[in-house]
């Protein structure tokens, strides 16, 4: 079966409190729970991190490249600060592939948002489309294999 695994990075375990006009009320709980529902559908197995440590997300993207774990990952400010973060998903490039997620349109709102070191080797960006950008990233990885 195929593995997926979605992480989420600093400040999104504060989903639907946090800035609720740019991410909405969705809790990550419930995107979590939204997942789980579509993963049923398309036979994958689905794991989830959220840190706010970029020490422990790394940790785990290497477990996942040694897994063959493909990777949905919303990386929220170390989206636009991170080269550790992009030297370890680049083994996921090379590998099963990993998708970068917002929930807000990055593109719309301040220029230090609007340049990504991960975007030129994930295998797609999607952006602004609110909590149903993950199912999207979902519905993509799973219909690669
Ligand atoms: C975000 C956008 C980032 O710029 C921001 O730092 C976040 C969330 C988003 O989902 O829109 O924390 O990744």
């Amino acid at each position: 079966m195929q593995k997926i695994l979605v992480i989420n990075g600093p400040n999104l375990n504060r989903l639907g409190k946090r800035q609720p006009e740019i991410y909405g009320h969705t809790t990550l709980n419930d995107v979590e729970e939204m997942l789980k529902k579509a993963a049923q559908q398309l036979n994958v197995q689905l794991s989830f991190l959220q840190s706010n440590f970029e020490g422990v997300v790394l940790e785990r993207i290497h477990a996942a490249a040694d897994a063959n774990e493909a990777i949905i990952i919303n990386p929220g400010a170390w989206t636009h600060t991170s080269v550790a973060l992009r030297d370890a998903l680049a083994e996921i490039a090379a590998g099963p592939g990993f998708v970068e997620v917002h929930i807000s349109n990055v593109h719309a709102r301040e220029p230090f948002r609007q340049h990504s070191y991960l975007s030129a080797i994930a295998r797609g960006v999607i952006a602004g489309l609110g909590v149903y950008g993950y199912v999207a990233a979902l519905n993509y990885l799973a219909q690669e294999r």
